[in-house]
């Protein structure tokens, strides 16, 4: 009726909605009539001059104490009855349901399907099916919601619990962790896709991917994360300096911490650094430079990453022209130079926007905010006016000039990838940020 909770995607939401609509409009009704008649007897029973201050003496009136206690006894009833059906729906999984193993972490869901095949952030299902997660935490509270189903339930370390839907339209839908587990919570997303029956069957049975990375050595697939995963961007393997320190014979390496304590890069240093990286910062580094790993390698990834560390040697070369990255968008005709600025900032292999921001917020590097016309104050002393002759030689050479306060970590990698006139569309599109 009202389609407050939005588009239905599983045969549960009829009834959920209809028991929230009846909830609404009774209380939107009850709350009117009350503080209507409120603000009525409020407005003709005030305080009036010569008018008898004393209130006449009322007698119950049984018609009425029998009517206004059995009415909303019966809506209450009928109310709760409303629930109640639903939940035994959600509560009675139907005997053919597909069951789906559904680990909870922080802060990703990891999904795994009866044939073995592993999926993370990405829950794939047949339409016009029941399917029945099986869920379970690996360290705190969360709690699975796919609002479209109109479904949601706790998830819990050391018990499982379990919930189910039948999708009744194929299509993307939005899973929410909604239950507080940390500060990435509001990050613990998932996509559930759900498919036509043959097309389903047939990711299922796709095990191309799994197989290709099973199967290499683990420093080969250390070697395909460190592009696939993006690595390569901060990283390098010849001892160049990038954002992060270069990984050349960096295994067993002995360094300073920014803290002033020493580290040693073992197994667990390397481990620790990737799922948590502002637990030990190098000193030189930026220390909010790296985001966390946390759920997006597998502990077999990670120990890939390992032994392909160990295996850097000055000689390692990796084929960086084919990260999984998209390409550059092609400009599309008629953009104006500022919108196909903004588009190469905002494209992923430019990777602009991971360490500028254009709200005014202190990333790596100076905020695009107002950065047009500005006078920035560098490292050596000097003030510069930001011009696009700034702009360019900062692009094409940061390390010339280095603003006061950051560091001196942007990658020389943009002479030859940015032509002069992506250099002239990124600054039109600067000087819209004001
Ligand atoms: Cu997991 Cu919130």
């Amino acid at each position: 009726m009202l389609g407050l909770l939005g588009e239905q995607g599983s045969d549960f939401a009829q009834k959920v909605d209809y028991a929230h609509d009846i909830v609404t409009i009774i209380s939107v009704i009850c709350t009117v009539l009350i503080v209507g008649v409120m603000i009525y007897f409020a407005i003709i029973y005030r305080q009036k001059e010569g008018k008898d201050h004393e209130t006449p003496h009322i007698h119950g009136n049984n018609a009425l104490e029998v009517i206004w206690t059995t009415f909303p006894t019966l809506v209450c009833i009928w109310v709760a009855w409303l629930g109640y059906d639903s939940f035994v729906d959600m509560r009675n999984v139907p005997d053919n349901a597909m069951e789906v193993n559904v680990t909870g972490r922080k802060w990703a869901w990891d999904f795994q399907y009866k044939n073995g095949k592993r999926t993370t952030g990405e829950l794939v299902v047949p339409v016009d099916e029941p399917v029945k997660l099986v869920m379970t935490s690996k360290d705190v509270l969360h709690s699975f919601f796919v609002p479209v189903m109109r479904t949601k339930m706790d998830v819990i370390p050391g018990r499982y619990t379990y919930e189910w839907f039948r999708p009744i339209k194929t299509g993307d839908f939005q899973v929410f962790c909604t239950e507080y587990c940390g500060n990435e919570h509001s990050r613990m997303l998932a996509r559930l896709k759900v498919l036509p029956r043959a097309e389903f069957e047939r990711w299922l049975a796709d095990d191309s991917e799994a197989r290709k990375l099973a199967s290499l050595r683990p420093s080969d697939r250390g070697k395909e994360l460190y592009v696939s995963k993006q690595c390569v961007t901060c990283h390098s393997l010849d001892g160049s300096p990038r954002v992060g320190p270069s990984w050349l014979k960096l295994f067993r390496k002995e360094g300073k911490l920014a803290d002033g304590s020493s580290y040693v890069a073992d197994e667990n240093y390397i481990r620790e650094s990737i799922l948590n990286p502002q637990a030990k910062t190098v000193a030189g580094y930026p220390a909010m430079g790296m985001p966390s790993y946390q759920g997006q390698l597998s502990d077999d990834d990670i120990t890939g990453i390992i032994e392909f560390i160990k295996t850097i040697d000055g000689s390692t070369k990796v084929d960086v022209s084919q990260p999984a990255a998209p390409k550059k968008p092609a400009a599309a005709a008629g953009a104006t130079p500022a919108e196909r600025g903004k588009a190469l900032v905002n494209a992923p292999d430019n990777l602009c926007a991971t360490c500028h921001s254009i709200d005014g917020s202190k990333l790596v590097g100076p905020s695009f905010k107002g950065l047009w016309g500005r006078k920035e104050k560098m490292s050596d002393g000097t003030e510069v006016t930001v011009d696009a002759d700034y702009i360019k030689e900062s692009i094409y050479k940061p390390q010339a000039k280095i603003v006061e306060g950051y560091g001196p970590v942007m990658p020389a990698m943009y002479e030859g990838k940015l032509s002069e006139q992506d250099v002239s569309d990124i600054i039109e599109y600067l000087k819209t940020l004001s």
